[in-house]
């Protein structure tokens, strides 16, 4: 398939919040990406239901939900509410991840699963039929802005290899540290989803960005 690009809201202007929305309404990406911490599971707060709620009453494309919290389980309702298509939860974050991942899909949602740096994608191989999307954290997470980290290449091969022919479906996202430099060798690697916030927020013109990303 052809790859996705993920706009992370995180490195957007929160002044000018509905501008940068609607600068990515009218660009060639294809979702939002809202990443949501809790100060607890990364060391860092971002933003929660009030915002989200802001930017779906705007955005014109998924919302590509990323939960960087501690018992997800608690919100699985009220990201639905918000209108979040994808759902993210962190391995790391998870005591029974089976079930979250059930609890999601049973809501219509995407079910994704997060895994930090330091976690091998083996450990996915007994939910692989439970998942929608697996976002490999490219670094560790909490900030944008931070260098990608290169082991990341072999962790999307070997998830492609162990998805294929059992579940062909499952997309493949990439998280932190995505731009210019080294999106084409990640969808080469075999990512569909590419997570950009720096490099499309940062950039002279986000819009030029995107499309260099989409390989246009
Ligand atoms: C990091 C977040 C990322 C972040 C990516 O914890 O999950 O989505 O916004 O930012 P960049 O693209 O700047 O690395
Ligand atoms: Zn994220």
């Amino acid at each position: 398939m052809e790859h996705l690009i993920a706009p992370s809201i995180l490195a957007a202007d929160f002044a000018n919040l509905q501008r940068d929305v609607e600068l990515v309404n009218a660009s060639e990406a294809d979702w939002f990406h809202l990443d949501v911490m809790d100060g607890v599971f990364v060391p860092n707060i971002s933003f929660g239901m009030p915002v989200i709620k802001a930017i779906a009453h705007h955005a014109k494309k998924p919302l590509d939900v990323h939960l960087m919290i501690i018992d997800p389980d608690r919100y699985v309702q009220d990201f639905c509410d918000l209108g979040a298509d994808v759902l993210t939860v962190h391995y790391e974050a998870c005591n029974h991840l089976h079930r979250t991942l059930s609890a999601i899909r049973s809501l219509g949602m995407k079910a994704g699963v997060a895994l930090n740096p330091h976690t091998s994608v083996k450990v996915l191989q007994d939910v692989l039929h439970e998942v929608d999307l697996v976002c490999l954290m490219s670094v560790n997470p909490g900030f944008g802005g931070q260098s990608f980290i290169e082991h990341t290449y072999s962790k999307v091969r070997e998830l492609r290899a162990m998805t294929t022919g059992v579940n062909d479906a499952l997309l493949i996202e990439i998280d932190g540290g995505v731009g210019k430099g080294n999106w084409q060798k990640l969808v080469e690697a075999g990512a569909d989803v590419l997570v950009a916030g720096s490099s499309t927020f940062n950039a002279p013109d986000p819009q030029v960005a995107i499309r260099e990303m989409k390989g246009m």
